[in-house]
């Protein structure tokens, strides 16, 4: 009886032992595939210490088998070896933001535990294996800005568990596939930046606890936004610029009461404005610029009292910039230029108390500049040129920059053309030519010019 108690304790310490050198060897093994470890953060990977720790290596409570791996941003060059499959309890697995390059290898798929998986600025490459969709329990597959190819993965639709999926800044190609639009739990989902073509499919509009959606940068879709985008009543950041959408901006979008960030920038978006934005109260960031939207800002805009960024910039957007923007008390950024805006400029800007840069350039604005922006010592940028505004020397002679237009002679001011279209009016070239920071442009047209030296 003795005896064979013994037999047992020894048989028991014997294989976790054994499991401890397995999953001591298969670490040997991960290290032998890093190539250059500039920083030494793997030296202690060694036959003498014990493996949990290793820098980088958690164990579980019992010291016997490892549960985590962290080895982001140590810089390390090679590849992600197969052996990491050995590694049985392994629950989290970071190398994010490494050199790390070649394949991600299948045989990750025994790793039946792990729930985090972060590959995330790397260059991995190849396409994603098919098997990796047997990690049900993962939750979290961060692939982004590697060098992976080929067809956006399907095969992922078949890990039920996730909540974060960020497929960006690959080559990935192909359709968005239907079936993104099953996963019960996704809360963050980000294709942005590949070379993905197609329509969107409307059962994006199923994942109803979608927090954060990332589709745009280098793809280009064909058609619009799907109406059913409004069915994600979770989301709270929406970001599709620059992806070729066209069409009219689905009025469902509205229906987005948690959305906090809206780009949609840089497309072929036509149509107005869907008054229905202006139910968005939680908004906080708008960017419809670059498209070629038409018709007035509707007056439910009134409602936005959140914004602190709204640019409408390169449309044709036409009418009287509505009052009430001068009121918004958390508005910062304000760039409508290049538009058909007429009428004056709300005689309240500058009651915002936060406003920091704003442009209202290329429009056919008249009238007297508000006094209120006289007031304000947050700004740092104004471009108002190519409008028939009046009152900028009286408005801003408070301000430093302004005393200094008093004793510039046009022919000290930097050549016209220097200081051509908004944005590139403070461009660090710009600044060079002038030897000065920022630019203020009342009107070209009459040569009026201000500057900020300031800053
Ligand atoms: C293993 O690493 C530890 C810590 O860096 C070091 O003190 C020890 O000398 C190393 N052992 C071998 C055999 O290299
Ligand atoms: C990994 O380590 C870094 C610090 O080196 C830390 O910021 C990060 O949160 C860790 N990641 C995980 C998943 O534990
Ligand atoms: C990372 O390694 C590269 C060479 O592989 C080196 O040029 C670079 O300075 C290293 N960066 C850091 C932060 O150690
Ligand atoms: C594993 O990752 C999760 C985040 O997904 C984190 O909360 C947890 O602390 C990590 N555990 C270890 C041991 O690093
Ligand atoms: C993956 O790691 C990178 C670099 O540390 C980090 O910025 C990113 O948030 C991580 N992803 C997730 C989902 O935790
Ligand atoms: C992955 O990159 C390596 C070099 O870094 C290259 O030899 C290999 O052909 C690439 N594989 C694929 C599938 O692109
Ligand atoms: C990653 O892809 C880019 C663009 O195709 C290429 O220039 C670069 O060499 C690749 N890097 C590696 C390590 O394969
Ligand atoms: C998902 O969305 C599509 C199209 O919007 C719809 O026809 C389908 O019934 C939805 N599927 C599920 C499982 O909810
Ligand atoms: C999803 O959106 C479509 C189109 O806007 C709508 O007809 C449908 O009723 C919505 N489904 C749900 C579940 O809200
Ligand atoms: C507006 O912002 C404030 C402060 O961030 C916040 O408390 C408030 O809930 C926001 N309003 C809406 C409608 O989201
Ligand atoms: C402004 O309106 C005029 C005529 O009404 C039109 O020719 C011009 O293209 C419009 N410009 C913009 C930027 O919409
Ligand atoms: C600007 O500030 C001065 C002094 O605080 C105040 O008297 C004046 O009314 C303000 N002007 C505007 C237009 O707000």
């Amino acid at each position: 009886m003795r005896f064979l108690l013994l037999l047992l304790i020894l048989h028991i310490s014997y294989s976790s032992a054994a499991r401890a050198i397995s999953e001591h060897r298969a670490l040997m093994a991960v290290k032998s595939s890093i190539t250059n470890d500039p920083r030494s953060y793997l030296s202690n990977w060694n036959a003498t210490t014990p493996l949990c720790s290793f820098t980088g290596v958690t164990c579980d409570h019992t010291g016997r088998y490892v549960t985590s791996i962290n080895l982001t941003n140590f810089n390390l060059s090679g590849t992600l070896s197969p052996s990491f499959s050995h590694l049985r309890f392994l629950r989290n697995l970071s190398v994010a933001v490494n050199q790390l390059s070649g394949p991600i290898p299948m045989k990750l798929s025994a790793l039946s535990g792990l729930r985090y998986l972060n590959l995330s600025f790397n260059v991995f490459n190849g396409s994603f294996p098919t098997q990796l969709s047997q990690l049900k329990n993962l939750q979290v597959l961060d692939l982004y800005d590697n060098n992976m190819t080929g067809e956006i993965p399907v095969s992922v639709t078949e890990l039920p568990n996730l909540r974060y999926l960020h497929l960006g800044g690959n080559y990935f190609t192909g359709h968005i596939p239907s079936s993104y639009g099953l996963w019960e739990h996704l809360e963050y989902l980000a294709v942005s930046g590949n070379e993905l073509n197609g329509k969107i499919p409307p059962e994006i509009g199923n994942l109803t606890k979608l927090q954060q959606l990332y589709i745009g940068y280098f793809n280009t879709f064909e058609g619009g936004l799907p109406r059913e985008i409004g069915n994600l009543s979770e989301l709270v950041r929406f970001d599709a610029a620059h992806c070729r959408l066209t069409g009219e901006i689905p009025p469902e979008i509205g229906k987005l009461k948690k959305l906090d960030t809206l780009f949609l920038y840089a497309n072929l978006l036509s149509g107005s404005l869907p008054p229905e934005l202006g139910t968005l109260k939680s908004l906080k960031s708008m960017g419809l610029s670059e498209n070629i939207l038409t018709g007035e800002i509707p007056e439910s805009f009134a409602e936005l009292r959140n914004l602190t960024l709204l640019q409408l910039f390169r449309n044709n957007l036409q009418g009287q910039i509505p009052d009430i923007i001068g009121e918004w008390p958390e508005l910062e950024i304000l760039q409508l230029w290049g538009n058909n805006f007429t009428g004056s400029i709300p005689q309240k800007l500058g009651s915002n108390k936060k406003l920091k840069f704003f442009d209202l350039s290329v429009n056919q604005l008249k009238g007297p500049i508000p006094p209120a922006l006289g007031n304000l010592t947050s700004l740092t940028d104004i471009l108002l040129f190519d409008n028939e505004l009046t009152g900028f020397q009286k408005t801003f002679r408070k301000h430093d920059f302004v005393r200094d237009i008093a004793v510039s002679s046009p022919s000290e001011l930097p050549a016209t053309p220097a200081i051509a279209p908004a944005t590139a009016a403070i461009t660090p070239t710009t600044a060079a030519i002038t030897g000065i920071s920022r630019v203020v442009v009342v009107s070209q047209a009459t040569m009026e010019f201000g500057r900020i030296i300031k800053g």
